[in-house]
């Protein structure tokens, strides 16, 4: 799994300020305020700190935006990053910018951050390890390249303690989020079916019961919604069932995740274009596996239950095809009209199986479901669907704490009338209006009546082509952060 940053906290230490090796970074604020360190470092560097604050250059540097001195006179670092903090954003959000800013700026060697006047560190180190993520599993390095050289970040705090005590329980949650972003970012060769399922495996060895259901089991839990789908793969399809138990006898909220590994269409074939961006089809699988590691490292007190459907959706000899008709778990029947629309029949059985055998206080799928929704929301926003208004706003308030875009449409019955079939219970599209509101309508058929439930598309989010404020491009990891949030302000007050 890629690592984090490391990252220690010190004691500040005013006379240990001219020494320090590597980048220093102090924190000024809009009006050109600096703490004692910014004074310390501006009184070593003969008053280069102050003449920048007052120049032009300061006034236009965007707020939460940061300039470098090279090789400042009077002090032993090799670069002195100045901070510009933010006035527009509220703690945490202003703290977690902020260390991203210093994630980019920050070179391959050691960082020292005097923060301890301005900010809560243990919010800066977090923006800071989530914005420090890169991609390398599958980049060689030549014989005679160096080992890139990683240092280490050091907080200097009054407090050092209590910063570090507060990062344990963010850092559990960053581990959640690169191991999410590892698992979108992974080519399909590499992460298949099994693949998937045994990392999932591994983690038993943080106090997760983890199980994997083969195909012959789930054909015997009557999953045909979900085993169609992988038909023309020679991956074997699984779902594999994490189970957190860190509350008490109450009974478990459930996470569940499309776990698509590659998405060729099936037989209705998507076209060349982008296909290959279709590995990260096992997005909200991912999301959900990184909720569960979040979880299980911070020992969170509350029962969770995660169930991920894994399968390859390829075309071939044994394949579903157009116009087949399945039978799910639930028992309804299902006219595949289009083998494109896969992911709602993965999500069919294992929102079933996770009601049938758990009967969770609520559910909440995430898929990269349609790209409907991406026309509609873009990258900036996941589409929330819901039918329970309660548990719907709780999320959305975690979301924007965690500054993670959703935003919440509509379901009802007329959306429901477009999944009408001629020979079946439904069929699995609507037609090309409201694309990603039929799809939830079709996920809703497999929620039992009074089961809060809210479904994720995340199609336009778990993987981007631009760099956002806590990720390079590629996996973003959406959702970790709130989920975890969601879940610890809900079920572990
Ligand atoms: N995995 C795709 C949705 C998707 C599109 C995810 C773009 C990420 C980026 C999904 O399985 C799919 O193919 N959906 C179809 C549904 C259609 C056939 C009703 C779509 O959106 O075109
Ligand atoms: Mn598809
Ligand atoms: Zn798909």
């Amino acid at each position: 799994m890629t690592d984090l940053a490391r990252i220690e906290f010190a004691a500040y230490d005013t006379d240990r300020i001219k020494p320090l090796a590597g980048r220093v970074a102090v924190f000024v604020t809009p009006e050109g305020k600096m703490d004692r360190a910014g004074k310390r470092v501006n009184s070593l560097t003969r008053g280069s700190l102050q003449r920048f604050v007052d120049s032009k250059a300061f006034e236009k540097l965007e707020e939460g935006g940061a300039h470098v001195f090279s090789h400042p006179s009077g002090m032993e670092a090799e670069a002195v990053v100045l901070v510009k903090l933010s006035r527009k954003d509220k703690m945490p959000a202003a703290a977690r910018k902020a260390g991203a800013a210093l994630a980019r700026l920050r070179g391959t060697g050691d960082l020292s951050v005097l923060a301890d006047g301005w900010i809560a560190a243990a919010e800066l180190a977090y923006g800071l390890s989530l914005r420090a993520y890169e991609f390398t599993d599958h980049r060689s390095r030549k014989d005679d390249d160096p080992a890139p050289d990683v240092g280490t970040v050091t907080f200097h705090l009054a407090d050092p303690e209590a910063a570090r005590d507060a990062f344990v329980q963010l850092r559990a949650v960053a581990e959640g989020v690169f191991f999410t972003r590892d698992l979108v970012n992974a080519p399909a060769n590499v992460l298949t079916t099994t693949a998937f399922a045994d990392k999932l495996a591994e983690m038993t060895g943080l106090g997760l019961k983890v199980e994997v259901l083969d195909e012959a089991a789930l054909e015997k839990l009557g999953m045909r919604s979900l085993l169609a789908v992988g038909m023309g793969s020679e991956s074997p399809s699984k779902v594999v069932v994490m189970q957190w138990q860190g509350g008490g006898d109450e009974k478990p909220f459930a996470l569940v995740g499309k776990g698509v590994v590659f998405d060729a269409g099936g037989i209705s074939l998507k076209p060349a274009g982008g296909m290959e961006d279709m590995t990260m089809d096992m997005g909200g699988a991912g999301v959900v596996s990184g909720v569960m590691r979040a979880l299980a490292l911070r020992k969170a007190r509350a029962n969770v239950v995660g169930l991920v459907g894994l399968v390859e959706n390829m075309p071939d000899g044994r394949a579903q095809r157009p116009g087949d008709v399945v039978k799910s778990m639930k028992g309804d029947t299902i006219e595949v009209i289009n083998t494109d629309a896969e992911g709602r029949l993965v999500l069919a059985d294992v929102l079933w199986y996770a009601q049938e055998r758990f009967d969770p206080t609520g559910v909440i799928d995430l898929a990269t479901l349609t790209g409907a929704i991406i026309v509609g929301l873009g990258n900036e926003m996941s589409g929330v669907f819901s039918n329970d208004d309660a548990l719907c706003d709780a999320f959305l308030d975690a979301a924007k704490e965690e500054s993670e875009g959703a935003w919440r449409l509509p379901l009802g019955e007329a959306y429901d009338k477009l999944l009408k079939s001629n020979i079946a219970d439904m069929k699995n599209v609507g037609g090309r209006a409201a694309g990603s509101i039929t799809a939830a309508q079709f996920l809703q058929r497999f929620v039992k009546k009074d089961v809060p439930w809210i479904h994720l598309d995340i199609a336009g989010t778990a993987s981007v082509k631009t760099d956002t404020d806590f990720a390079p491009k590629g996996a973003t990891g959406w959702g970790v952060r709130a989920l975890d949030r969601l879940i610890r302000d809900r079920y572990e007050g």
